[in-house]
């Protein structure tokens, strides 16, 4: 595969200079810290009284299922760094197992941050997704393992995965390792997420080449749309060379922060950036998901009733219908 090319961003085309204005504008000051969920919800509910905050109109519950699979594989991904991508991993997984979904997490980030938030710990692990993918004889029954949540697993990794990065360059079929080490097990699940470390590399075109869908967080923040496009790049390249079939499921705003105004503002481009494909669950920020990581287990389980678990339960339900 090339190294993709920086582009400038076409995501721009539909509005006028989107990642200009964006960068160009000061940006206000940030509130310091977190708010807490309560605040957040009543500010939330008080803009889009106001008409300002997202118009949130969402899925119908969806229909029990009376069989499961062969899953869809959704790739959870963003080369930039912290915009949510293993706190929408973990989440979504949660919120559609408790509509009764099958789920596998895949952990495909050498740092193993999914498997830390599930309450595994990556360096006590005696096989992980390294070997799956490495080791002829190893199979992902060998190393998925059940976490708290019923209806939902786990293929753990930890910094072993950084190396097959490096051994699977030389190997044919490099593209498609990740691809040949899961398709056995699709029967077993629903769906499967693939949480992608923040980079392009290999093992993210892994993930893009045997996904049939994409799912991008996007942070509500400065700067978030930069990179958008050489993404878009990267999943244009793969559907054309590896994956003719891959496409995005949609935008996922995540770090909204409804006290200010340049939140909105920024959600607001990405909408009119990406129109109908932006999901209406909007994942506010919220000191919950940081206690969540702390806790090991989805915010689902650890706060049930908050904006932050009602939102993920939105987009799986978005997730569902699309
Ligand atoms: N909605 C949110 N509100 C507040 N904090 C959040 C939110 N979502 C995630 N976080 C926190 O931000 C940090 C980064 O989130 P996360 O690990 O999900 O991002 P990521 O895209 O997977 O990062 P990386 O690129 O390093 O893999 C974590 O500490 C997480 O707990
Ligand atoms: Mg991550």
């Amino acid at each position: 595969m090339d190294t993709p090319r920086t582009v400038e961003p076409h995501v721009a085309a539909g509005g006028s200079g989107l990642v200009g204005a964006m960068t160009a504008a000061a940006p206000e000051p940030e509130v310091e810290g977190f708010a807490d969920d309560t605040a957040v919800d009543a500010l939330a509910d008080a803009s889009t009284a106001a008409g300002s905050a997202p118009h949130r109109v969402g899925a119908p519950e969806p229909a029990p299922l009376t069989e499961h699979g062969p899953a869809r594989i959704i790739a959870v991904a963003n080369q930039k760094g912290g915009v949510g991508k293993t706190t929408s991993t973990i989440n979504l997984g949660a919120a559609l197992a408790e509509y009764g979904r099958k789920v596998l997490l895949v952990d495909f980030d050498p740092q193993g941050a999914l498997s830390v938030g599930l309450g595994v710990q990556p360096h006590q692990l005696e096989t992980t997704i390294y070997n799956l993918l490495m080791e002829r004889g190893v199979e992902a029954e060998d190393v998925i393992q059940p976490t708290n949540v019923p209806n939902m697993d786990l293929l753990p990794s930890n910094i072993d995965l950084s190396a097959a990065e490096v051994q699977l360059v030389t190997e044919v079929g490099r593209e498609q390792a990740l691809g040949r080490a899961l398709k056995r097990i699709l029967g077993n699940y629903d769906v499967v997420l693939i949480d992608c470390q923040p980079s392009l590399g290999l093992l993210t075109i892994n993930a893009l080449a045997c996904a049939d869908q994409v799912l991008i967080p996007l942070a509500c923040e400065f700067f978030s749309l930069r990179g958008v496009a050489l993404l878009m790049d990267t999943i244009d390249k793969v559907k054309d060379r590896l994956n003719p079939d891959l496409e995005l499921v949609g935008i996922l705003a995540t770090m909204f922060d409804a006290r200010t105004l340049h939140t909105r503002e920024v959600h607001q481009r990405v909408i009119e950036a990406f129109g109908d494909k932006v999901f209406d669950a909007v994942i506010n920020r919220t000191i919950r998901f940081p206690e969540t990581t702390v806790a090991g287990e989805p915010i689902t389980t650890w706060a049930p009733m908050s904006s932050g678990a009602q939102a993920y339960r939105m987009l799986a339900r978005e997730v569902i219908a699309r």
